[in-house]
């Protein structure tokens, strides 16, 4: 049953109570007794009621700036979007050591699962390392009873925040009435909202999205979307039937800021879509003044992405190979052999690229079989090609 925030109140006016309860004792036990008695009692009560206004200013501002997490970032902030069999604690491990953006996000957590039998799938996929806060956790599905469920547990598992996956195109996806489905169901959309909120307790709740399913019909989704008091906003600039094939239609941002700012400019706004460099970051900062700007396939091409010390160029095909085994060295100690070994090697494309024989190189390496051969192709390469 949802009671979250009921549970906060009745603990802090638990609290009162017995404050009050041993003011009340104090006082009829001072009426009997005399100076220099009286006065130690008086210090003894006083030095309670100030642990006490202590101890709730602190819990209070604790709250106040987990609420607040989104609007206490810089502007603008950037953030490295979910993508699943990519985002892995693994993954965001190696980027929050050599270039973290301001926020990560875990791939998209399936909230049925969490509920059911194959929970431990699940909570792989909510990992979180401390080098890697702050982390986002994104979740998906159809009944808001499940998201309501899982977002009570996800306080505890250090996430700054949670994020509603109401974007993803996927026809399985869609079919169940989930992600990008429910543009076209507001009514499930808001009610998955407010049971994300009940059971988020204190954490933040945003939203990704597109700009519409079959067209860019954006400004009433928009709209509903804000009108939910949501903390943040990430607006995928393609419609559902666009994928990602299109270019991104940045020119919609400003009218969808348009919105924002009328309609919740409390709620801060996101961009994604195409964003390939930093300067690219800042040039639409200046175009159309968003909060923060989230970046996909950007890392694919250089995984120093959100490291401006960074010169792509400069990096030697040596440091990108040890970038590549170091990621190796992660996903070994931490899934072993039980983890999908196609997805890890799907990585080469983003550690080995731009330097003679880095596609053959590649191909080599599609064609391994197991960890240790992968990494003797890679030993191999740098005994016989790099000087
Ligand atoms: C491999 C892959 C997996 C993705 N998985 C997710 C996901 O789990 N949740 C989500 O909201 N979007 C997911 N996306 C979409 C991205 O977060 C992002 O919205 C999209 O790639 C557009 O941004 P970009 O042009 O910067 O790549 C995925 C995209 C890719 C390429």
């Amino acid at each position: 049953m949802r009671h979250s925030s009921l549970h906060r109140t009745t603990l802090f006016n638990f609290k009162c109570s017995t404050l009050y309860e041993s003011f009340y004792n104090w006082f009829s036990f001072a009426k009997h007794i005399e100076p220099p008695y009286l006065y130690a009692s008086i210090g003894l009560c006083s030095h309670k009621i100030f642990i006490f206004t202590l101890q709730s200013s602190l819990e209070y501002s604790k709250i106040a700036s987990m609420k607040q997490f989104w609007q206490q970032l810089p502007k603008p902030f950037t953030i490295l979007a979910p993508m699943d069999g990519v985002t892995d604690v693994v993954f965001r491990q190696v980027v929050s050591e050599i270039g973290k953006p301001h926020v990560l996000v875990t791939e998209f957590a399936m909230t049925d699962g969490f509920v059911s039998a194959g929970k431990e799938r699940i909570l792989e996929r909510l990992l979180i390392e401390p080098a890697q806060k702050p982390v986002i956790a994104q979740i998906w599905g159809a009944n808001p009873e499940h998201f309501f469920q899982m977002s009570k547990e996800l306080p505890a598992l250090g996430f700054a925040g949670i994020d509603i996956n109401m974007g993803c195109p996927d026809r399985t996806v869609i079919k169940g009435g989930a992600c990008s489905a429910l543009i076209k169901n507001h009514r499930l959309a808001g009610e998955i909202i407010q049971a994300v909120k009940e059971g988020a307790g204190d954490l933040p709740v945003s939203v990704k999205t597109r700009i519409g399913f079959d067209r860019a019909n954006y400004e009433e989704w928009v709209t509903f979307l804000l009108e939910q008091k949501i903390d943040a906003l990430t607006v995928h600039l393609r419609t559902v039937k666009e994928l990602s094939k299109v270019p991104a239609h940045w020119e919609l941002m400003p009218s969808i800021k348009k919105i924002r700012d009328e309609v919740a400019p409390e709620t801060m706004l996101m961009g994604n879509g195409d964003i390939m460099s930093m300067s690219e970051i800042r040039e639409k900062f200046e175009a159309c003044a968003i909060d923060g700007f989230m970046v996909g396939r950007g890392i694919f091409s250089n995984p120093w992405f959100f490291n401006e010390d960074i010169k792509l160029d400069k990096i030697s095909i040596q440091e990108k190979i040890d970038l590549f085994q170091h990621h190796i060295d992660l996903f070994k100690a931490r899934w072993g052999g039980t983890k999908n070994f196609a997805n890890l090697k799907k990585f080469a494309k983003t550690y080995l690229n731009n330097f003679p024989e880095s596609s053959k190189l590649r191909e080599d390496l599609m064609l391994s079989k197991s960890i240790d051969e992968l990494q003797y192709i890679l030993r191999n390469f740098l005994l016989h090609s790099v000087k």
